[in-house]
């Protein structure tokens, strides 16, 4: 009886070994790489004064910002191709601007059109719901223009716990089977998960602009001669953008923060009647906890990318 237990003690054990091995295995050195820099700079970033408070919390806690930064640094380290490096360094730059000094419009507009240069390619031509549209030197101006919406669309779909990087994550994996350099795009994936365990609600950390800018120029480089599908996989983006026009271009009023009211009784989100998705979602569903929001931003983030599959075959 007691050999008999002894032995299924030990056979539990080399089986929980070798899954724990497996796990470990499967976990890559970028996310590891990016978990550990993210925790260790934190601090760092808060004793110079970048941070932020959380305002969906009751106790609005201060947490490091622009956290995107160091993540991004550790992307950089993997990024196989000259053109992709340049292009999301350039998007990086950017978005830490803007982190630290509050950059103004026109010259993230300027910068993000400067980071097409790397990409420039003798090209006329876009595939459009699978036809070939001739667009002759039109074609660099749509480029410019994914070049300035990408990163910006990221920025503006934000504002609760785990969206920005999550939706960043859901938008990679979609490109997964459709690039041709896979293994940058694993990197990447692997850099966000690290950072998205950090992210994630309860946040310990921001990942600020840096993030957002960084990805969107990242996306533009590896899917250059995909946009087609990212626009489909950017779907949630698009309307966000489009819903966020009227304040955006000064029609409306456009406070610091569009994100929605916090009801701290209940812990709840509440919508806040600014043109957002994560508004138009919050009236749909009533008040909800801020992680469940997320949850329900990136479902259809994911939606989207089946419905950039469906197009495309
Ligand atoms: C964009 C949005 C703004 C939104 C903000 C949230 C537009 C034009 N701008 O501004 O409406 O409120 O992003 O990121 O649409 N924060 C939280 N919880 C989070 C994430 C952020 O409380 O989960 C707060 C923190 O105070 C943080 C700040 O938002 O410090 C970051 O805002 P920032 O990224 O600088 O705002 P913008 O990108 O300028
Ligand atoms: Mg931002």
């Amino acid at each position: 009886m007691v050999r008999e237990t002894m032995n299924n003690f030990w056979s539990n054990m080399s089986t929980k070994i070798t899954q724990s091995i497996n796990v470990l295995r499967s976990v890559q050195m970028e996310t590891l790489l990016t978990y550990t820099s993210v925790s260790l700079c934190g601090p760092l970033f808060v004793k110079f004064g970048i941070s932020g408070k959380d305002l969906h919390k009751r106790e609005k806690p201060v947490l490091p910002e622009a956290m995107g930064l160091v993540a991004g640094v550790i992307l950089c380290l993997f990024i196989r191709q000259p053109s992709v490096l340049l292009c999301t360094m350039a998007g990086l730059w950017i978005g830490a601007l803007d982190d630290i000094i509050d950059l103004r419009w026109r010259y993230k507009i300027i910068g993000s059109a400067l980071a097409y240069l790397p990409l420039y390619q003798n090209l006329t031509t876009v595939v459009i719901f699978g036809r070939l549209i001739y667009l002759g030197p039109l074609y660099h101006v749509y480029m410019l223009l994914w070049c300035i919406w990408c990163g910006n669309a990221i920025n503006i779909h934000a504002g609760i716990n785990g969206l920005e990087v999550g939706q960043t994550i859901v938008m990679a994996l979609g490109l997964l089977p459709i690039v041709d350099d896979t293994a940058t795009l694993l990197s990447y994936i692997c850099v966000a998960m690290g950072l998205f365990a950090l992210n994630y609600y309860p946040s310990m950390v921001f990942v600020g602009d840096s993030w957002c800018y960084m990805s969107g120029m990242f996306f533009v480089s590896m899917a250059q001669h995909e946009t087609e599908t990212l626009a489909f996989f950017m779907l949630p983006q698009i309307v966000n953008t489009l819903l966020s026009l009227p304040e955006l271009t000064g029609y409306c009023e456009c406070p610091r923060h569009r994100m929605p009211k916090y009801d701290a009784e209940n812990d709840v989100l509440v919508a806040s009647g600014k043109g957002t998705l994560m508004n138009i979602v919050l009236k749909i569903t009533g008040p909800i906890h801020e992680k469940k929001l997320m949850w329900i931003l990136l479902a259809i983030q994911v939606v989207c990318v089946f419905i950039g599959y469906t197009f495309k075959s």
